[in-house]
C-alpha cells in the first residue's frame, strides 16, 4: 500500500505551544498527512519546545537579535536556511511573538500561515480577547489567515465564532476560544496537506 505524500510543516512559537500540540497530536494519530520536520522558538524556555521534544520533534531555539518585536535580519536569513534545510514547506505559526518580514515572507511567499484569536479583520495585535471584551462585543472567535507584511492581516483561511458570555473574564474568554483554535488550525492545515498530497509542487517555498 502505497504512503499518502505527508506535507512538510515547521512550527514557529515564542510560548506554551498548546496549538503546536493540537498539530502533533493529530499527525500523531494519523488525522493529519504532516510531517513535522522542525519547532523553532525565539524563547529559550518556551514549553514549546518541550512539547517538540515530547514528540521527537527536531527543535531549536533561535536567539532573536537585540530588537523586541521582530528577528535581526541576519537572525532571519538565518530561519530562513534552518526550515530549508528541513525541507519544510508550510510554515505555522503558532503563538511566534514576532513580525516576519522580507527574509521569511520571500522565502514563503504563500506558505506561512498564523493563527490569531479574534474574528481578524477585528483586532488584530496583542491580547485580541480582551480587546473584544472591552469593546463589548457579543462575538468574538479565531482567524486563520496567510501571513503577510502587515500585522494580523493577510488573506483569511477560515475562521471560528465564539459568543463572548455576560460573565466572561478576559481568561475564561481567551479559554474558549483556545478550544476552538486547537480545531481549526489542524482543520486548515489538513486542507494543505490535502493540496499538496495531490499536486507534484511544493506549495510555498520558493527554490532551494
Ligand atoms: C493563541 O491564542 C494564538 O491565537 C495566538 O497566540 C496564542 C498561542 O497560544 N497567536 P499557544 O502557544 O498555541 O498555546
Amino acid at each position: 500500500m502505497t504512503q499518502a505524500k505527508r506535507l512538510p510543516i515547521g512550527i514557529l512559537g515564542s510560548g506554551k505551544g498548546s496549538n503546536c500540540r493540537a498539530i502533533l497530536e493529530r499527525i500523531r494519530s494519523g488525522d493529519l498527512a504532516a510531517e513535522a520536520r522542525l519547532v523553532v522558538s525565539d524563547v529559550l524556555d518556551a514549553p514549546i519546545l518541550d512539547i517538540a521534544r515530547e514528540f521527537g520533534v527536531a527543535n531549536a531555539y533561535l536567539p532573536p537579535g537585540r530588537f523586541r518585536t521582530r528577528l535581526e535580519p541576519e537572525i532571519e536569513e538565518q530561519l530562513v536556511q534552518m526550515l530549508r534545510d528541513a525541507d519544510v514547506d508550510l510554515v505555522v505559526l503558532a503563538g511566534f511573538m514576532r513580525v516576519l518580514h522580507e527574509p521569511m515572507l520571500k522565502a514563503f511567499p504563500r506558505g506561512i500561515i498564523n493563527i490569531h484569536p479574534s474574528l481578524l479583520p477585528k483586532f488584530p495585535g496583542l491580547e485580541a480577547w480582551k480587546q473584544a471584551l472591552v469593546a463589548g462585543e457579543r462575538v468574538t472567535g479565531c482567524t486563520v489567515h496567510y501571513v503577510d507584511k502587515q500585522i494580523d492581516h493577510g488573506k483569511i483561511l477560515a475562521q471560528k465564532e465564539v459568543t463572548i458570555l455576560p460573565n466572561d473574564t478576559a481568561e475564561s474568554l481567551h479559554a474558549r476560544i483556545q478550544i476552538l483554535e486547537h480545531e481549526l488550525y489542524p482543520a486548515v492545515v489538513a486542507e494543505f496537506c490535502k493540496r499538496y498530497g495531490a499536486s507534484n509542487e511544493q506549495l510555498g517555498c520558493t527554490s532551494r
